[in-house]
């Protein structure tokens, strides 16, 4: 099994590096191949995503990512910020399914901003599309307008087979759950929102066992807050799960602790917190690498075929926090507080 692992900028490198010691102490052969990406990249090379770290994207089974972006990067003309590299990864794989798992751990409900009885125990999925919408659609650009001054532009679209592939990974994600499923648009104002609902709709058709209901995505960001627990599996175009992720993961008290999946049409993945590089704590030793060690665990179940040891890792990282580690983020009184290294020696030790 072979994994391409990016670490990337910000705290990437400090996070990935536990998440890869854990890999390490599970048994398994594995060979990894680390490749720069991002600013890191950019600084070596002037490309965010150079040919190399493609290519051994391309070549392994799995990608471990970190994160990439940082305020050093911010000034640089679109098509060289680290950011480019993530999408370019998404585009050039494929991946097209992003699974964002939110997860409330009974020991973790108090870290929650909502009070714990609306979060205890919630459990759900966000299905989002990831290589289409307003993020790739053309034209896009900043041009001048006859009217003087310029002006900025970008195109949502969604294909039919788009929509139709997105809604099929949801639906037998459904299926594995609590088999609901609710598509999030803005139908109401937005054509491409109104194709996308008619498709989801008739791909429901194929799955009679699976209830679905429809959500404006305005009205879904208030429901979340409200009463989360009303949801199972949430399906949505690139820009309202990009979103509609973040605020999830409050629900479960840090951004810091949920891992996402990218997949393509074979289950080859790519595998990244959904947290950034954190710049302001960057080389502190102070973030939470369960984030990505948990995305290591999804790798492990979803492109690797490993279940077995996708759970050992994910028990042992519920017995650190059991046992009372917690990071800066996640911290409380009377709890032990550690940095990133203690908190992957932690999870290791526990596997
Ligand atoms: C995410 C991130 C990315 C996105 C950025 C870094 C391009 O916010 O993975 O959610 O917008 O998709
Ligand atoms: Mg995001």
């Amino acid at each position: 099994m072979r994994i391409a692992v990016l670490p990337g900028d910000g705290i990437g490198k400090e996070i990935v590096a536990q998440a890869v010691m854990v890999l390490g102490r599970l048994g398994l052969r594995l060979e990894i191949e680390e490749a720069a990406v991002g600013g890191a990249a950019y600084d070596q090379s002037g490309d965010p995503l150079p040919e190399a770290t493609l290519a051994a994207a391309r070549r392994a089974d799995a990608i471990l990512f970190g994160a990439v972006g940082g305020p050093r990067y911010d000034g640089l003309p679109r098509a060289k910020r680290p950011e480019q590299a993530l999408l370019g990864l998404r585009k050039a794989l494929g991946l097209f399914a992003n699974l964002r798992p939110a997860q409330v751990y009974a020991e973790l409900a108090d870290a929650s901003a909502l009070r714990p009885e609306v979060v205890a125990e919630l459990d759900i999925l966000i299905v989002r599309e990831l290589t289409g919408d307003i993020y790739f659609g053309q034209p896009k650009g900043i041009r001048q307008h006859e009217s003087g001054g310029r002006e900025g532009f970008d195109t949502m679209r969604y294909t039919e087979a788009e929509v139709r592939r997105i809604a099929q990974v949801a639906f037998e994600a459904a299926r594995k759950r609590s088999k609901r499923v609710c598509s999030v648009d803005k139908a109401n104002v937005l054509e491409t929102s109104q194709l996308w609902r008619e498709v989801v709709t008739e791909e429901a058709k194929n799955y009679k066992d699976v209830e679905l209901c429809h959500m404006y995505v305005d009205n879904c960001a208030m429901q979340l807050v409200r009463e989360p627990k009303q949801f199972d599996v949430i399906v949505t175009g690139n820009m309202f799960g990009d979103i509609l992720s973040d605020e999830a993961s409050m629900l479960t008290g840090s951004i810091g602790l949920l891992p996402s999946a990218s997949l393509d049409a074979q289950g080859k993945g790519l595998y990244e917190p959904i947290h950034g590089s954190a710049p302001d704590i960057a080389g502190k030793g102070v973030a939470n690498p369960l984030a990505t060690i948990l995305s290591a665990a999804m790798m492990l179940r979803y492109s690797l075929g490993q279940s077995a040891a996708a759970q050992r890792v994910e028990e042992a990282v519920r017995k650190a926090l059991r046992d009372g580690y917690r990071t800066a983020d996640i911290y409380t009184d009377g709890m032990k507080k550690v940095g990133t290294g203690e908190m992957g020696a932690a999870v290791a030790q526990r596997l």
